[in-house]
């Protein structure tokens, strides 16, 4: 398969880093390059719950995936002199995975105090794919609103609610169920789960 654009992604510290992992060795197969924004607490949930044995300074494709692959660009969460903090550095989307309340406060109402939410605002004004897997339950009516607000903004709001229709028997196959929706919507072809009604 060629490799083809530029893919951004953002980790932030909601539940599910899973999601995060899952996604992205998926992505390496369709992306030439993937910038990674990871906050702190994307970094600390990623030990808590996923169990590996990562810090921002060993941040790279082969601790976090498993596997070498030059094309995943670690970027600094403050530096604004990194591609993706300007509408002239042309990518093909952004993926927030998972979406904390947090940054989607933040995001929904403008704030760009750091390069994740910065990269997002120019996706937004710029009009490119903004995908945001937000996590948390119950929601309460802030973060609705947010959700709207990011919506009606041009984001596409996308919960990490598994499926089960294909019945999922692990762990992974239910976050796949998530990871291959995000993957369809971004336009990239996947195989983790079939299309409704088509016979593979
Ligand atoms: C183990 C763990 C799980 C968390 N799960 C969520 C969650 O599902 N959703 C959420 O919005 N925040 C969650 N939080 C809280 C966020 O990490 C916290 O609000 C943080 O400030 C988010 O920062 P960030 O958006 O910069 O990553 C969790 C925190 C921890 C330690």
């Amino acid at each position: 398969m060629t490799r083809t654009g530029r893919l951004v992604v953002g980790m932030t510290g909601a539940s599910g880093g899973i999601y995060a992992v899952r996604f992205l060795r998926q992505a390496i197969h369709h992306y030439s390059e993937i910038y990674l924004i990871a906050s702190e607490q994307a970094i600390q949930v990623l030990q808590t719950e996923v169990g590996i044995d990562v810090t921002r300074e060993t941040l790279n494709a082969q601790t976090l995936l498993g596997v070498p692959y030059d094309g995943l660009k670690v970027l600094q969460p403050r530096d604004y002199f990194s591609p993706p903090a300007s509408g002239s550095f042309r990518h093909d989307g952004m993926v927030l995975i998972p979406c904390s309340m947090g940054t989607l406060g933040r995001i929904a109402n403008g704030i760009s105090d750091d390069l994740m939410t910065r990269s997002a605002d120019v996706c937004l004004k710029e009009r490119r794919r903004l995908i945001m897997v937000v996590r948390e339950t119950p929601f309460n009516l802030t973060h609705l609103r947010n959700m709207v607000l990011a919506c009606e903004a041009g984001a596409i709001i996308m919960p990490a609610n598994p499926s089960f229709y294909n019945r999922p028997l692990t762990l992974e196959e239910a976050v796949d169920t998530v990871v291959a929706r995000v993957l369809q919507n971004l336009g990239v072809e996947q195989k983790l789960v079939s299309e409704w009604g088509i016979e593979e």
